[in-house]
């Protein structure tokens, strides 16, 4: 294993942690072989069921920073991925292979006998199983019960309960989550022609890509809060060396992207491997695994600071002043702040293009 990239879990050995997530970029053997050259750490395929879906066209939407989608799972039955595509990769595979399925404890009791000769572990796709954590439990009783292979049941951002959701998985032998699934029910609207952009049946979308980013570290910190035990699997707007770090420092122990490589290309891949060093030396990790390792640090304060304005670096933009919520910046001889009705919010900071308040 790569001492500098490398990461580990569950038995499985990744040369470092960057994955696709399961979707389009992972439909068939050629996509699987492309994963496998750019360099990911692990290769995931589009989640297979038993019945093949009719899929809505189009349906894959792209904008500045988020992709919506009304693909179902994979347009490819079980014997094309078992008689073709899965031998296939066999005589090629050189790093572990995870076979993303779903979704119901019937379907399982047809593909994991299947499948599980290929597989160095399952993913399995909850987003149409509902919110019922007992159904979701037996689903993982079916799997395990078929399988040794490690088992990650995927979350959907819209399940209420990610705590509870852990414990259900847990008790029923799942090894971990993969956090997150895409975002939704959503919606696009096209207002000069006044209908719905793309969507299933009823208009509706699934929303992933960077911003739903903040929402999938936040759900990979609470599962592995709840369930410091389980294995996380970072997923959700990825699409930065950084990023994969501020998943493994959240919890995660290697992450997944899809929507990333959908707007920015697919070498977007190889990309981030590649800078994958810089970002540990930016940021003072020896090692992935280093960075896996860490707690973050919650600094609450209830005292007000209001800022210091840093002259040489302001131009005088007024952003700042625009965008106060507390009507306590004015634009005098300089950026000028009123203690009095500054409520030390820290937004003009955050704001500020150059940098000139801290
Ligand atoms: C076009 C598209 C198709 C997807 N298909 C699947 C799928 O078949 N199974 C699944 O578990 N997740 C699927 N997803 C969800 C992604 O695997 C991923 O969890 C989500 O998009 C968040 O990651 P991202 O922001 O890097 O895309 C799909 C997402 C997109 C955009």
């Amino acid at each position: 294993m790569n001492d500098l990239l490398g990461v580990q879990f569950d038995g499985l050995q990744l040369d470092n942690p960057l994955m696709p997530a399961s979707g389009p970029l992972v439909g068939d053997f050629d996509k699987l072989r492309f994963m496998q050259d750019a360099g990911c750490g692990a290769v995931v395929t589009k989640t297979i069921s038993t019945k093949a879906p009719v899929i809505p066209r189009p349906c894959i939407y792209g904008d500045r920073d988020y992709v919506m989608n009304s693909e179902l799972w994979s347009e490819h039955p079980l014997a094309t991925w078992v008689d073709v595509f899965l031998p296939a990769f066999m005589k090629i595979k050189d790093r572990p292979l995870i076979i993303s399925v779903g979704y119901t404890e019937a379907d399982m009791e047809l593909l994991i006998p299947a499948l599980d000769r290929f597989a160095d572990a399952f993913e399995v796709s909850t987003h149409y199983v509902g919110t019922d954590l007992a159904k979701i439990g037996r689903t993982v009783a079916a799997i395990r019960a078929r399988t040794a292979k490690p088992i990650y049941m995927k979350i959907s951002p819209h399940l209420p309960d990610a705590a509870g959701f852990a414990a259900a998985i847990r008790q029923n032998g799942a090894n971990g989550v993969v956090a997150v699934n895409s975002l939704g029910p959503t919606m696009k609207v096209d207002l000069m022609n006044r209908r719905l952009v793309y969507g299933n049946a009823d208009g509706y979308v699934w929303t992933s890509g960077p911003v739903i980013k903040n929402l999938a570290l936040a759900a990979v910190r609470k599962i592995k809060s709840a369930a410091p035990s389980l294995t996380v699997i970072g997923t959700g707007g990825i699409q930065s060396a950084d990023d994969v770090l501020e998943f493994l420092v959240s919890g995660a122990s290697a992450v997944q992207m899809l929507s990333g490589a959908l707007l920015r290309g697919k070498d977007l891949y190889a990309k981030i491997v590649a800078d994958m060093p810089a970002a540990l030396k930016k940021y003072g990790f020896s090692s992935m695994a280093e960075a896996a390792a860490v707690t973050l640090s919650t600094p609450v304060s209830y005292e007000p600071v209001v800022p210091v304005l840093i002259p040489e670096r302001c131009t005088k933009c007024q952003l700042c002043v625009r965008v106060c919520p507390y009507f306590a910046m004015v634009l005098l001889d300089r950026i000028t702040i009123d203690p009095a009705k500054c409520f030390g919010c820290g937004l003009c900071i955050a704001k500020c293009p150059t940098k000139a308040l801290r």
